[in-house]
């Protein structure tokens, strides 16, 4: 089953483009623009108040890029439970939430228990899983099925990937419903202008009381301003070229010598902290977790404006930083930018994956990656795309780079000590 592979971690890694491709097949065609989802059958609440995602490790980072991608596209609020303090945080939910469990095994107790406590709340829940027929599945009764293959390494991989991959999915779905989807509440999307009405949900009047701030007339345009279909059609194209830029960063011989450079540098390092900012938070989360579990490297993820706030007092020559930089999220851009500077100037050894391109005919986005080249010690670029597909290629190299430092250093990644593949105990 392994073929040539040596572990099947890297064989995951590497059958990532082909898992995300059957992840949206017969969702998204290879011909039509647009997403046919009739498989997808999640029941909304009338009046819809939140999306709750529960889940644990990757699959709860992936909700977190789920959370981004959803409340940037629809503005529906999300919010991403760790499922083991569910106990704790379920007296918030009731009928007018939609509660999402996100699990690869499908049997992970901790998320298992989370949906029976919204279950028995008589909370509307579904499931984001891979092993079909699986536990988590039959609890949810409804939902998706990842359809990424088995996956035997103990770290997810490709999974992740799938999972990413199913929330874009989902989201094309919230936007396919957005004109019957009611969502109660005074919402302020995070992604509004300050000051300025959303074009998509107009301020409530005043005289209005507030279990009827509802969206009339219907949703017909995006966050973005873009009519719905249209923005649907971008999505959809960006999810179907996903897997050729994947295989592109896989198959990358820039990319690989590099990665070589950087598991030298950090394979006798004790420690590490992984930043980024907005949709790139999450992935560095990601890869923090990753290079824990693989490499035994200490990793702490935070988002990179928090830094300054306590952990800067780490930075030293002696402390490498890897840094998510998105360059399709402009406003992020230039803070992250300052970021690296503040790091760069303690001496901090800059690692940096960025989809900067530089065939970026944007005259400040060459501006910035020109500063982000000059201040990273190592740079890794993979290709632009959606921002919404941009998680899934900014993670390769971060698997590929957590494995490759095990492998140096004598430890199994299919193995990695004290794990098991799925974690049946509370
Ligand atoms: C990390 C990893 C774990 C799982 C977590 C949830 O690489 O694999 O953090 O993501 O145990 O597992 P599932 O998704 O099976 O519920």
């Amino acid at each position: 089953e392994l073929g040539n592979y040596p572990h099947y971690m890297l064989k995951e890694i590497y059958e990532q483009p082909v898992a995300v491709q059957r992840t949206y097949s017969g969702r998204i065609g290879p011909t039509h623009k647009s997403a046919n989802l009739l498989d997808i059958k999640i029941t909304l609440p009338p009046q819809l108040n939140s999306i709750v995602f529960l889940a644990c490790g990757t699959s709860y980072y992936a909700s977190q890029i789920g959370k981004y991608i959803i409340e940037r596209e629809t503005h529906i609020p999300v919010r991403c439970e760790y499922a083991s303090e569910f106990l704790t945080s379920a007296r918030l939910f009731n009928r007018q939430d939609l509660v999402i469990a996100i699990s690869q095994s499908g049997e992970t107790a901790d998320t298992r228990e989370a949906l029976l406590i919204a279950k028995r709340k008589g909370i509307e829940v579904a499931g984001l899983v891979n092993v079909v027929g699986s536990q988590i599945a039959r609890i949810a009764g409804q939902g998706m099925y990842l359809h990424c293959g088995a996956e035997i390494g103990v770290a997810s991989t490709k999974a992740f990937a799938c999972q990413v991959a199913a929330l874009i999915i989902f989201m094309l779905y919230l936007k396919k419903h957005l004109s019957s989807i009611r969502v109660s509440g005074d919402i302020t999307p995070a992604h509004t202008p300050l000051l300025e009405p959303s074009p998509s949900f107009p301020s409530p009047q005043p005289n209005q009381p507030s279990s009827s701030r509802l969206f009339d007339p219907p949703v017909t345009k995006d966050v973005n301003g873009q009519p719905l279909e249209e923005s649907i059609v971008r999505v959809c194209s960006a999810l179907r070229d996903l897997p050729v830029l994947m295989q592109h960063v896989l198959s990358n011989t820039t990319t690989m010598s590099t990665i070589d450079e950087i598991v030298a540098f950090m394979k006798d390092r004790k420690s590490a902290i992984f930043l980024g900012r907005g949709i790139g938070y999450p992935v560095a989360l990601e890869g923090a977790l990753k290079m824990k579990e693989i490499s035994y490297i200490h990793a702490e993820g935070y988002p990179a404006g928090e830094v300054k706030h306590g952990p800067i007092a780490l930075i030293d020559e002696d402390m490498p930083v890897f840094f998510i930089v998105s360059a399709s999220d402009s406003v992020v851009l230039t803070k992250i930018v300052n970021n690296m500077e503040e790091i760069s100037t303690r001496g901090g050894k800059i690692i940096t994956v960025t989809d900067c391109e530089p065939t970026n005919s944007d005259e400040k986005v060459q501006a910035q990656l020109k500063r982000v080249r000059s201040i990273s010690a190592y740079t890794i670029s993979v290709p632009c795309s959606d921002l919404c597909c941009s998680p899934i290629l900014f993670t390769i190299p971060l698997q590929l780079i957590a494995y490759r430092i095990a492998v140096e250093k004598g430890i199994n990644p299919d193995r990695p000590r004290n794990l098991a593949k799925s974690v049946t105990v509370e």
